[in-house]
């Protein structure tokens, strides 16, 4: 899909936080209204916003909740200087948000297999109501089955799982994985996956992922060797405009950057990307090995 643009949401617009739900010890839901313009703002799954924290920075990050009557969610790990401030902040805080940006998954008839590493559960979680929605009412899109693997360095860091709970119905399945086996399968997302694929047949499957990038590398080349099951990634560069300016999220050697032609890329994409589960950018632009 190709990213709507509509310059009016280019500005960032002051919303209070109206609830915060604790996660686990590093990751924390915002919920605010987005509702910067007459008409509703439209939000798809993997969308990500650009929020501005006053007194620090702008960060990318995805959408995690699409609800009614303007009201979204973003969930925020604690990992650096902007989201250790938000960490810090309280209900009726205002932070600035721009946005939406990017193109977004689009769900596939067939099973759907959906892969969250750590915190990119956040983004793949919009996608997996979508799915679950068009399980219900199949009337384009006729999903046969979820598969959902949640993976975590260790039991503490995992999460969701509640709210995965919910959204999953009867053939559906929730995989978790932690990689020291303190829950559930004891090893990689990327093991699960292989051992899912090993077992049954792999036409009809679509796999929408988004973690780290040596996670989704791996990803992808499992799916290639498997047919080609055609894949949806959500990678997350370095950004510092969010809507194709700077060229920060640039990728090599196509020019294609990840917040206007992504984050969301697909098998014929990602098989020309070099660098792609290479290399990471700081804010400068200086690329260093992964
Ligand atoms: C499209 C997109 C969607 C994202 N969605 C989410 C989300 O839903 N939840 C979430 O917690 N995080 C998400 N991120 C990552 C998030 O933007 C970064 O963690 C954040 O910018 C770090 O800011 P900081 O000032 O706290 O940390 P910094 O002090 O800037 O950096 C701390 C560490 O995080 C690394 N880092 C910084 N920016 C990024 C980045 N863009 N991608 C990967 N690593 C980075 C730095 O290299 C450093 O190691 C997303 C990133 C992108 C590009
Ligand atoms: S973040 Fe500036 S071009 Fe992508």
């Amino acid at each position: 899909m190709k990213p709507p643009y509509d310059y009016r949401l280019n500005k960032p617009f002051l919303t209070p936080i109206i609830d915060i739900i604790k996660e686990n010890n590093r990751i924390k839901t915002f919920i605010f209204e987005y509702n910067p313009i007459s008409e509703p703002v439209k939000i798809n799954p993997g969308q990500f916003v650009m929020v501005w924290v006053p007194g620090s920075d702008e960060i990318p990050m995805s959408v995690s909740h699409i609800g009614k009557n303007s009201k979204i969610s973003i969930s925020v790990a604690d990992v650096g200087e902007t989201t250790h401030l938000m960490h810090q902040l309280k209900i009726g805080d205002k932070i600035g948000i721009r946005g939406p940006y990017g193109n977004w998954f689009t769900s596939q008839n067939g099973t759907a297999i959906v892969i969250g590493g750590g915190i990119g559960m956040a983004s793949v979680l919009s996608i997996i109501q979508d799915l679950s929605n068009h399980k219900n009412d199949p009337i384009d899109i006729k999903i046969d089955k979820i598969i959902c693997i949640n993976g975590a360095k260790t039991k503490s860091e995992l999460c969701f799982n509640k709210e995965l709970q919910k959204i999953l119905k009867e053939n559906d399945s929730l995989e978790i994985c932690t990689d020291d086996g303190s829950r559930g399968f004891k090893g990689f997302t990327t093991e699960k996956l292989k051992e899912i694929l090993n077992k049954g047949k792999s036409n009809s499957i679509t796999v929408y992922a988004c973690g780290p990038e040596k996670m989704l590398k791996t990803v992808f080349q499992i799916c290639e060797d498997h047919n080609k099951i055609p894949v949806q990634l959500n990678l997350e560069r370095m950004m510092r405009c969010g809507f194709g300016i700077c060229g920060l999220c640039a990728l090599d050697p196509t020019g294609l950057l990840v917040c206007r032609d992504g984050p969301i890329f697909t098998n014929e994409i990602l098989r020309e990307i070099t660098d792609f589960g290479k290399i990471h950018r700081d804010f400068s632009g200086k690329t260093y090995l992964i």
